[in-house]
This record gives C-alpha cells, structure tokens and sequence, in this order.
C-alpha cells in the first residue's frame, strides 16, 4: 500500500510529496513539530501534544495555520489513510515559502503544514527487551531547547555518535557538567540513594509529553519524584536510569558509556514506572473516541 501525505491541505501520493526549495524549513529550519504515538488507530496523549505544538508556534511566532479541531481531524485523516495501527503521527509547520531573508516575511503568508504517518513497533511487551544502552556527550545545542524546532543538527550528531558506539541514546551533558536530557528523549534516574529525579523544566530540556504524562501517572499513584537536576557524576552513580519519549515511552538504560548501569539489569522503579505507563497507554488505546 503505497503511503499517503498531508501536504498544505492536500493528500499526497508519498513520492509526490514535496515541498518548495524556498521553504523557510528548509532554508532556515524556521519550523516546529510533533511526533504523536498512534497505538490501535488511536493518537496517544494528544492534548498534550497539540498544547506543546501552539506553545512552540507562539514562541517562535507562526500563526497556527489550522484550528485545533480540524487539525485533529485531519490528523486521524491520515492515520486512517495510511492504515497505521501502531506507529507514529509526524507534524511539520515552517513559517512558509518565501524569497531568501533571514527576516520574517509578511504575517500574511501562509505557513507550511506537512503531515505524514508510519507504521512502527507497537508498545513494547516487556522491559527487559526494551532496554537500550546510551552514551554521554557534550550538549552543543541552542539556548531555547524547550521549543520543539525542527533544528535538530546537534541531536543529529549526538544520535549518531550513540549509534557509531553501539548505543541507542546520546545523554547530553552541558558545560557545567549538568545533564540536561537525550538527544531525542527526556532522562531520569534513580539516584544513589533510591530518589526518583528528573531535570526540572527550563529553557535547557524540551517539555516531554510523556515526562508530563508520567509526572501525572506519579502524582495520582503517590510515588515520589524530585524534579531536581543532576550531574554527570551523579548519572554514573545512579542506581537506575530510564528515558521517555513518545516513541520510546518509558525505556530503560541498562549501560552507560559501555558499563552497566547500577546491576545492569532494569531496575525495580524503572519496571514498575514501564508497567504504570503500559496501563496508561491500553487507557487510551482501547476508549472507545
Ligand atoms: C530533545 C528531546 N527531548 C525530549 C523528547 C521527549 O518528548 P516527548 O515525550 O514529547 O516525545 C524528545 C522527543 O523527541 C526530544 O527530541
């Protein structure tokens, strides 16, 4: 079956998708996104995702070029025509098709909206197999990590430099030695002395769905977290360490730098949070919309 795009209000054949060589993206990587789990034909924590969209729009200044309500149609639209199950949703807004300036065109041009969708894995069946090893390196981004650009260069090469030493994840650590969080995910730890943390949000670590979406899951099971940050020192000394994403949902990091990472198998919080997540994810996937 072949794949389908949506494509500035039009459904594309996925060879056919193109978008300008003047498109401010492509320029400029003047544009935000959004990666959105479909589990079961159904979008998972959507509302969180399409708050953290409008935020990044706002904070780089592009008008939504879609309401709220019609863009979650169409979002399903092209779940539904690409028959996606389990996979991903794939939402892209530039500033739009102009003449070469670094200055913003008129407010009146239309931004680009891009959408695609594939099939993927599926939610994971165990932890243990789900388990990946990570690297540490130096986080060379810009200082506006919490908007969700499509400027992704420095994650780019930290993923593959996790890739070239046999690991899944790049853990970013600032100039200070700080750990901020993954090339493409958010990382928490439990530290030596069994507490929960998290880096607290700022500028330096993009507001994660499903960091939020466990911090709930958390609260309402009364398990304690400290959004705390901590140092690379501390990372090698924690006890566990996991990472979430809207791909990954709650993964665990069993090595680190090529050792393990406590025992070196997945730790009892870790499986317990993958467990928590798992309920919260059937929640959503089996609700009749
Ligand atoms: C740099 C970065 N941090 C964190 C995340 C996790 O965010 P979410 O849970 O919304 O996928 C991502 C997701 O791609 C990311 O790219």
């Amino acid at each position: 079956m072949s794949r389908i795009a949506y494509i500035n209000g039009r459904y594309l054949p996925h060879r056919e998708a193109c978008v300008h060589v003047e498109d401010r993206g492509y320029q400029f990587a003047d544009g935000v996104y959004e990666v959105i789990p479909v589990l079961a034909g159904r979008l998972i924590d959507e509302g969180l995702h399409l708050d953290r969209l409008a935020r990044s729009l706002g904070e780089i200044r592009i008008a939504p070029p879609m309401a709220r309500a019609a863009l979650g149609l169409m979002l399903r639209e092209v779940v539904r025509r690409n028959r996606v199950g389990d996979g991903i949703v794939y939402l892209q807004i530039t500033r739009g098709v102009a003449r070469r300036d670094h200055r913003f065109p008129p407010a009146t041009l239309r931004p680009s909206l891009v959408v695609t969708a594939r099939q993927g894995a599926g939610f994971p069946s165990d932890p243990d197999t789900w388990a990946v090893a990570a690297i540490t390196w130096p986080d060379q981004r810009w200082a506006r990590c919490d908007i969700k650009t499509i400027g992704l260069l420095p994650n780019v090469l930290a993923r593959e430099a996790a890739r070239e030493a046999g690991a899944y994840e790049a853990v970013l650590v600032d100039a200070a030695g700080a750990v901020t969080e993954g090339a493409a995910a958010n990382i928490w730890i439990v530290d030596a002395a069994g507490i929960l943390r998290t880096r607290p949000l700022d500028h330096a670590i993009l507001p994660g769905c499903t960091r939020a979406a466990l911090r709930d899951l958390l609260a309402q099971a009364g398990i304690g977290l400290e959004e705390r940050g901590f140092s690379l020192a501390e990372l090698r000394a924690a006890r566990e360490v996991f990472l979430t994403s809207a791909t990954s949902f709650v993964r665990p990091v069993t090595r680190l730098d090529g050792a393990p990472v406590g025992d070196g198998t997945v730790g009892a919080i870790t499986r317990r949070l993958f467990a928590l997540f798992a309920r919260h994810i059937r929640g959503q996937r089996d609700n009749a919309r």
